[in-house]
């Protein structure tokens, strides 16, 4: 594969060509397009958002969309879910998976794709969910566009390149990708196979946090965040376009690639964040701190500082806090955390969380290190020390993650989960 090229910055208005001439300069809507390019506008905010809530891309394309979602026929993908779930297990207890299960190896990522959790409300553009895929094939002629919300790949086995209306973005793990809601796209292998999560967000767009004291170098630098640069297929061949729209899905056939966008410009485009070029800051002198401090991308919601979902993620780090318990301690949160693991171990359960698995935990369902891992840090040398070589991420939002029935019903959900706290003795004294 040659090395794809990339244009850097988080909320930066770019500009891309794959063929010299096709931008227009100047202008938006010129009344012909050069190269015979029909002009199409992508807008993924309201026209009179305020300025710095404002996201749209222009498109140059050869032909419109208007083409592509026509004639659609209802489909089913079962195991894709939308919030609200009509599933009502328990979300009183905290829960466990192992890694999920391979569904089939003749998967792409679309028929690969499998809700574990989701809230809010999709139509109302509240919430999100939270998808598991696995894939052992390429999407091959088949395009897939989500109306709902805007998709964030965390893979954490293999890797994928992502081909989207608006240029190519590799993904590994360690990388997180996200696909604007409305932007056409299809996942090809670039291994045999891959894994990972997926966040639906069907609320405000994720954006760099407010860092407040914390100033502007620290935690994801909006100069990592990399786009696209436009390329395109020209290539006139039946297919597939899978849409979801309020939770339900659509199908057509077209007799071209819909994925044929010769240049753009504008600040709404996919991008690729490589999760290492995290800065993370953590307590210098003693106890520890608020997870927020980890926050790398938030949606927020119409509530100041009561995120819709952020999305955190713990990394390795250097641990010097003095007369501290130095894991997450115990504790019962107003937000939902649903959680997975990338790499390595994470610092508050010894066991039992592997790549690949879930925990979720949600408002006010007490939780925190487990037996082994609090007798641990309750009693190791505070000498400083660096964590395992891990990356841990969390979904946080402000509405309770609703598991659905397909995760509910899996072996893989750990049954003595509640059990990894009952070795705490009395202690009291
Ligand atoms: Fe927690």
């Amino acid at each position: 594969m040659t090395e794809l090229l990339y244009q850097s910055g988080f909320g930066n208005h770019f500009q891309t060509e794959a063929l010299a001439g096709s931008l227009p300069r100047g202008q938006n809507s010129p009344q012909k397009g050069n190269h015979g390019l029909y002009t199409e506008q992508l807008s993924g905010s309201a026209f009179t958002a305020p300025r710095e809530e404002q996201r749209r891309s222009w498109l140059y394309r050869i032909r419109p969309s208007v083409q592509h979602l026509k004639n659609l026929v209802e489909t089913n993908l079962d195991l894709i879910k939308t919030g609200p779930d009509i599933s009502n297990f328990s979300i009183a207890s905290p829960l466990r998976w192992d890694p999920f299960p391979q569904i089939s190896d003749r998967s792409d990522w679309l028929s690969g794709l499998s809700t574990i959790a989701t809230n809010g409300n999709a139509a109302l553009q509240l919430g999100g969910a939270v998808h598991h895929y696995v894939a052992a094939l390429s999407m091959v002629d088949t395009v897939f566009v989500n109306t709902d919300g805007e998709l964030m790949f965390v893979p954490y086995e293999g890797a994928l390149l992502i081909k989207s209306e608006m240029g190519d973005l590799e993904v590994s793990p360690g990388d997180l990708a996200v696909i604007p809601r409305g932007v056409k796209f299809s996942v090809d292998l670039a291994t045999s196979h891959t894994r990972g999560y997926v966040c639906e967000n069907y609320g405000e767009a994720f954006r760099l946090p407010e860092s407040g004291l914390m100033g502007i170098n620290t935690n994801a630098s909006a100069r990592d965040f990399e786009f696209p640069v436009a390329s395109f297929d020209n290539t006139e061949r039946p297919t597939r376009i899978v849409t979801k729209m309020n939770g339900k899905f659509f199908e057509t056939e077209i007799p071209h690639s819909p994925l044929d966008v010769v240049a753009w410009h504008g600040n709404l485009a996919p991008y690729r964040y490589e999760l290492r070029n995290f800065s993370a800051i953590g307590p210098t002198v003693f106890d520890h701190p608020d997870p927020s401090i980890w926050t790398l991308l938030s949606s927020p919601s119409e509530k100041i500082g009561t995120a819709n979902i952020d999305f955190i993620l713990f990394r390795e780090q250097w641990r010097v806090a003095e007369n501290t318990f130095r894991p997450p301690w115990f504790h019962s949160n107003v937000m939902s955390e649903l959680m997975g693991l990338i790499e390595g171990i994470y610092d508050a359960k010894a066991q039992g969380f592997r790549p690949g698995g879930v925990s979720l935990h949600n408002s006010f369902v007490p939780h925190g290190p487990d037996s082994e891992a609090f007798q641990k840090a309750s009693n190791s040398e505070l000498k400083p020390e660096k964590g395992h070589n891990s990356l841990a991420v969390m979904w946080e939002s402000r509405y309770r993650w609703q598991p659905t029935t397909w995760a509910m019903g899996l072996t893989e959900l750990q049954p003595d989960y509640s059990e990894r706290w009952s070795g705490l003795p009395k202690k009291f004294i």
